[in-house]
């Protein structure tokens, strides 16, 4: 009955237990992680390419969960942060400072320290950041991100490299980097870059790379140089979506990399950065039907799926494949179109536009599929609603609870001083 499990791995993705009995025992809405998918996207990442010094740096804004983070520490991945509140959750899911990659963004001084003190490596993004990196620890070791002028992604929002972003040092101004390196006596040992967010081509990922190794060859004693991340996944597997291939992938890169170091002279550490593809289909977000309503002609089904629990919907048009778990056995096949709404009080809380499901009734639990990036991380307190609780499902098939749900007195906590 659960499809799901088919299209990813293989494995039933709830192990011993099922939807219904889930939301029973720990409520609704609730994310639930399958830790199978989520170790099996770490290898295959991890296995990309046969250069030897290449790390994946696990960019851990896609989900934060603590037992997540353990255990992609435990595959051997390292990981990137982009704020001292990721930094410190990886150190406490114990990751070594030498393991954290800072990716910092218009940050302030106090930041900076916080990262430098902690000893994890830094990474600016414009002049006048690597000058205060400069004034804080003269005699340093630094990163810089640049901007090749390249980008890519599922939306505009997050296509963050090109010529039109906030990001990256545009690399015109590559003697300005080497007047401040010099000037406060730093040493640059790493260049990044993060073009956008969801390819699925690899094309556009290995342009790239080739330009950041270009700006890369004007530097001489660079350590690393990271790619950045935007691994896509096929969000639309129910349309039969194909995955990204990542054998060719691979193989592209090897070719570039081990050109490039011969060029080089040096054998230096490559970096991907990827997020969402190895946690976005370790993860499904459940939620409950509570309502079926027709409004001048068009079928609702209201949830507590709102836009405080999954935004990328709201927020990007994104698509999520949706499965239905009923209790009852269905009288009919039949399938009808329906928008699937949630319990905020703003027109755009739909989570899934005009779909052909089997007909929902109240008590049904709706799966939203490949919800585990950029989820739970993004949920919010809207409304005054509770965030939901995360469950993972172990290897062994065991469910776990491992972040409890919100509860009213959370909503008092920071009028406590
Ligand atoms: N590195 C940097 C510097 C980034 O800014 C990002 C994502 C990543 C790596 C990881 O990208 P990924 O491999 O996950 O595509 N909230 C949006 C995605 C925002 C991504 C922002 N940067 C969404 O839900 O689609």
């Amino acid at each position: 009955q659960w499809s799901f499990a088919e299209v990813t791995d293989k494995e039933n993705f709830y192990g011993n237990s099922n939807p219904i009995d889930l939301v029973k025992k720990y409520g609704s809405p609730l994310y639930v992680y399958n830790e199978r998918i989520l170790r099996a996207r770490c290898r295959e990442l991890k296995n990309l390419v046969s250069y030897p010094n290449f790390v994946v740096n696990y960019s851990a804004k896609a989900n934060t969960n603590l037992e997540l983070l353990k255990i992609v520490k435990e595959e051997g991945l390292q990981v990137d942060a982009m704020s001292p509140g990721e930094i410190f959750i990886e150190l406490k899911a114990g990751f070594e400072p030498e393991e954290i990659l800072y990716i910092s963004n218009n940050v302030s001084a106090e930041e900076l320290k916080y990262a430098i003190e902690a000893g994890v490596m830094v990474s600016v993004d414009s002049l006048s950041q690597l000058e205060l990196f400069g004034q804080i620890n003269e005699g340093g070791e630094v990163a810089i991100r640049f901007n090749p002028g390249v980008g890519a992604g599922h939306h505009e929002k997050v296509v963050t490299g090109g010529k039109k972003t906030k990001f990256g040092v545009d690399p015109r101004y590559i003697d300005n980097v080497k007047e401040i390196l010099n000037k406060y006596n730093l040493r640059l040992i790493g260049i990044n870059q993060h073009i956008g967010s969801l390819f699925m081509e690899s094309d556009s990922y290995i342009e790239g790379i080739k330009s950041v190794l270009d700006i890369a060859g004007n530097f001489d004693d660079l350590e690393f140089v990271d790619f950045g991340g935007g691994f896509g996944i096929p969000y639309h597997k129910q349309d039969g979506q194909e995955r990204l291939d990542l054998a060719q992938l691979g193989k592209g890169l090897d070719k570039v990399l081990r050109e490039w170091v011969a060029e080089y002279g040096k054998e230096i550490t490559f970096k991907i950065e990827p997020g969402r593809y190895i946690v976005a289909e370790c993860g499904v977000l459940l939620g409950e039907a509570y309502a079926t309503k027709v409004n001048y002609d068009r079928k609702y089904v209201g949830s507590d799926l709102g836009f405080n629990v999954l935004m990328r919907p709201m927020l990007y048009e994104s698509h999520h494949d949706v499965e239905i778990y009923s209790k009852q056995d269905r009288e009919s096949d039949n399938k009808e179109e329906v928008l699937i709404v949630g319990n905020i009080c703003e027109s755009g809380d739909i989570i899934a536009k005009n779909r052909l499901l089997p007909e929902i009734v109240e008590g049904d639990i709706i799966g939203i599929l490949d919800a585990g990036a950029y989820g739970y991380v993004m949920s919010s307190n809207y409304n005054q609603r509770l965030r939901p609780a995360e469950v993972l499902i172990k290897e062994d098939g065991e469910d776990v609870l491992v972040r409890r749900r919100d509860t009213l007195e959370d909503l008092m906590r920071n009028y406590e001083f």
